[in-house]
């Protein structure tokens, strides 16, 4: 969002006039995000009205109009979004309050049909209400909370909140906040593989932690004073006690309950009060066979002789590198410290000796490791599931993994230590993008941030509906600070435009020229070679510049190519990168000079590494926007490394003048949720890498074919993908043979090409949620990466 910050501002000049605030909305009525219309509270704290993420997704919701990341407390269609055009919500002739799509499918209504509804209104507390002429509510969006719970806002019986799945986004996720059947307010992990209560402390009786069970009225409630209160006696005060204070008390994504206060000057909030307070006690914050340790913060790692599934998913847990029957037979047990896994307990037995518990376990088939409480005469927990794993300072004793004897595993060094392998360091994060308050357990997931790239073509949509925010947070940017993440000091700087006039020799050598900029060759005084991109129409103030280029400059990766520093001097803003020796890959597939397979392999797991880093392993997703063969250039040893990426945050084709268009990337490597309007995601990247290696594998640049009719961008691709499954299907062994270069005259690994052909289209799918991650990718591709097949051809590498 920062980078568009500048242009937000000057443009809202313009736009904000047209921003209609209101008090009620009528029966007939109805508001759309192009109207941009709201609904706002009298005393103007709460706004009502379509709130977006990304280019193309909006949600009916309700926020604080005065904190300054526009804190949302309630949406009407939080796993749903819609489109930002052509999506309403009306108040019906018939009573029902309905969100409707662009396709007029409705989203989400209001149970009031056939009733008198007059109007709906925004109490100043927050609350969303549809009345009648009486005055007398028949339906209020505090009946229906999501994952927020606001003063005076009651919890009841059968009602909970439920957490969002990730920092940034709406959807459900497994965190709940309830009264459990014994009257008990509780949180929960509720996910497809686990159900487990981790607060209050499941280890003591409901008494010792200061509840009761027999008031069965369920009822929970946060004053205005900041207390919060509940029928089973439960109650605790925010730490700033007192009126005229904004307060919300909300399940954030971490599965932590907090409060929040927020601070008038600066718009932020700040946690008055959280029911945990070592992030670890939360339950299935890891999935299965992962646990939950501290290194300097919160983060998963899975259970010795187990691998994660998916590395941008914590709660898809880790799966075991071993073959489990193994388990049956010759066993060795890895103590970890101070470590446990809540529950799934098989037996349980007091009294009783490690090594008799560890017999126990040995001995039974569904075991996978034991629990040894030291205090006492030692207490013995056989697991029969690795779930909900934790390190915790003050546990009394240790969990034995049972493994195959045949199994190496190395202890991780958290368990004996605190070193860790990630360089941790306090980085300053630009405006917009994650809170200050935010961490916990999923470091490794870190943020979801729709890209710029989506936030740059919608920009109008956006800033049309952010145009009154941004006015108000104008003044005084604050920068927010989150510690923590992997990066390696870097030699980037800043360079003066003069310096990189000479490095360039007056921009003499001309290396390409691309959407974002022309592209020179340099030298540095200390002969290195490097890549000065001097960015096009570049419309934006330093200050978001600058904010952009730090992100950019601190992503580094070995398939990634590195940026060395910057230049932005009165109207120039350039940027310098490590040349790269080889040129782009689409020099070396689509004509004579063309790459063997062994390489082409390399290629394509080199390229879904340095992807896969953007999208999981940055501080910020990062979406490419434009991956093709251009943009994948080649080291001295054939080793790829992606260029422009970050860049579609930076440039911006089209004047401010000029229709805006929404759609990024090339022809030809374009998903078709750019065409269908839907939400962008990193989806879109893996389109564009399905399309590379599909190319790569048959050595034909497709979008040769793409003539200007969108419909027909796919049939190349199409009729692939049917012979495909036309000849696998009929138990035709050479489909492979039929469809790879033949310029490699046979020379590759058939099950290699298998495996690619099928990655390749199932990244093409159109259905975006049917394409698979580039972490699985990444993970696909390296099991296959020793073929002994290919050893064979070694020496036929690059075929001139
Ligand atoms: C049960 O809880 C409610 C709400 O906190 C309270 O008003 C009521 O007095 C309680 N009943 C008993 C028997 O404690
Ligand atoms: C919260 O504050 C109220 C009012 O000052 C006090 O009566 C109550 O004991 C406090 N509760 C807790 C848990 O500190
Ligand atoms: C914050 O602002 C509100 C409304 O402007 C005001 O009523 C309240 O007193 C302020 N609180 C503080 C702590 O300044
Ligand atoms: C595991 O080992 C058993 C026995 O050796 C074998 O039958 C089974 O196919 C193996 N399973 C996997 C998934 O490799
Ligand atoms: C534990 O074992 C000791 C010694 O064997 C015995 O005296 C004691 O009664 C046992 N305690 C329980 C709870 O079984
Ligand atoms: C960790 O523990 C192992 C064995 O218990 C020991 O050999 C090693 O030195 C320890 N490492 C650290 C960093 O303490």
């Amino acid at each position: 969002m920062r980078s568009i910050l500048f242009l937000l501002i000057t443009l809202s000049l313009f736009h904000s006039a047209n921003s209609k605030s209101m008090l009620l909305l009528k029966r007939g009525a109805s508001i759309s995000v192009e109207g941009n219309t709201f609904i706002t509270s009298p005393d103007n704290s709460f706004t009502c009205g379509f709130y977006g993420l990304g280019s193309n997704a909006y949600w009916f919701a309700i926020w604080f109009t005065n904190s300054k990341e526009r804190t949302v407390v309630w949406t009407a269609n939080r796993d749903k979004p819609v489109n930002s055009q052509g999506s309403r919500v009306s108040i019906r002739r018939d009573g029902t309050m309905v969100l409707t799509d662009v396709d007029r499918s409705i989203v989400w209504q209001t149970n009031t049909r056939t009733t008198d509804v007059s109007a709906a209104e925004l109490l100043n507390t927050g609350n969303l209400v549809l009345k009648n002429p009486r005055g007398d509510i028949l339906w209020q969006s505090f009946d229906v909370p999501t994952d927020t719970l606001l003063p005076s806002q009651i919890l009841t019986k059968d009602k909970r909140l439920i957490a969002s799945f990730r920092k940034g986004s709406f959807e459900s996720g497994y965190f709940n906040l309830y009264f459990g059947s014994n009257n008990v307010l509780s949180l929960i992990t509720d996910s497809p593989q686990i159900s487990s209560l981790y607060w209050p402390n499941p280890d003591y009786d409901v008494y010792t932690s200061g509840r009761t069970n027999y008031n069965g009225s369920r009822l929970a409630v946060l004053d205005d004073m900041g207390l919060l209160q509940s029928s089973d006696h439960f109650q605790a005060n925010a730490s700033d006690k007192g009126f005229g204070i904004k307060r919300r008390l909300t399940i954030d994504h971490d599965g932590n309950l907090r409060i929040y206060s927020l601070i008038n000057s600066t718009g932020l909030w700040t946690i008055t009060w959280q029911a945990i307070s070592q992030p670890c006690q939360v339950h299935g914050a890891c999935g299965s066979n992962g646990i939950c340790v501290y290194a300097q913060k919160p983060k998963c790692i899975c259970t010795p002789g187990y691998e994660v599934n998916d590395p941008s998913d914590w709660n898809a847990g880790c799966k075991p590198t071993f073959n489990q029957t193994l388990l049956n037979s010759k066993v060795k047990f890895l103590e970890l410290s101070q470590t446990d896994y809540f529950g799934s307990d098989l037996y349980y037995k007091p009294n009783f000796t490690l090594k008799a518990c560890q017999e126990l376990c040995r001995r039974d088939s569904a075991c996978k490791g034991f629990t040894y409480r030291t205090w006492g005469n030692g207490h013995c927990y056989v697991k029969n599931d690795l779930f909900n794993g934790f390190q915790s300072p003050d546990f009394p004793g240790s969990v034995y993994i049972k493994l195959p004897r045949s199994v190496k595993v190395s202890k991780p060094s958290i368990f004996n230590g605190s070193s860790t392998t990630c360089e941790s360091r306090e980085i300053e994060i630009p405006v917009g993008s994650p809170s200050m308050y935010a961490f916990a357990r999923r470091t490794v997931r870190w943020v979801y941030l729709y890209s710029f790239c989506a936030a740059l073509g919608a920009l109008e949509l956006i800033f049309i509906l952010l145009g009154r925010w941004f006015l108000l947070r104008k003044h005084g940017v604050p920068t927010s600070v989150e510690a923590g993440y992997c990066m390696i000091s870097s030699q980037f700087r800043r360079f003066n435009y003069a310096e990189l006039k000479k490095i360039t020799n007056n921009f003499r050598e001309e290396l390409g020229r691309g959407g974002s900029g022309t592209v020179y060759k340099g030298s540095l005084a200390d002969d290195r070679l490097v890549a000065v991109k001097r960015l096009g129409d570049v419309f934006q103030a330093e200050d978001e510049f600058l904010a952009e280029i730090g992100t950019i400059g601190k992503i580094n990766h070995m398939n990634l190519v590195r940026m060395w520093g910057f230049c932005s001097e009165g109207r120039h803003r350039l940027l310098v990168y490590e040349f790269v020796d080889n040129m782009s890959l689409d020099k070396h597939l689509f004509n004579s000079n063309f790459l063997g397979w062994k390489q082409r392999y390399a290629v394509a797991l080199g390229t879904a590494k340095g992807l896969a880093h953007l999208h999981h392993e940055c501080l910020e997703w990062v979406i490419h926007c434009d991956v093709k063969p251009e943009n994948i250039l080649l080291d001295n040893e054939f080793q790829p490394k992606i260029a422009d990426f970050g860049l579609a945050k930076l440039s911006r084709r089209d004047g401010p003048g000029s229709e805006i268009t929404r759609i990024r990337g090339t022809k030809g490597y374009r998903a078709p949720e750019w065409a269908l309007n839907h939400p962008i995601t990193a989806k879109v990247d893996i389109y564009g890498y399905g399309v590379v290696v599909l190319e790569m594998i048959k050595g034909v640049k497709f979008s040769y074919w793409v003539v200007d009719d969108a419909d027909d961008q796919e049939t190349p691709l199409k009729n692939l993908s049917w012979t495909v499954k036309e000849k696998a299907q009929c138990g035709n062994s050479s489909w492979v043979e039929s469809i790879v270069d033949p310029r490699l005259k046979g020379k590759f690994s058939r099950k290699q090409a298998a495996t690619l052909i099928q990655i390749g289209l199932s990244c093409v799918e159109e259905d975006r949620r049917k394409r698979p991650t580039m972490a699985s990718v990444v993970q696909t591709l390296m099991e296959c990466e020793d073929e002994t097949e290919i050893k064979v051809l070694d020496k036929l590498e690059l075929i001139y």
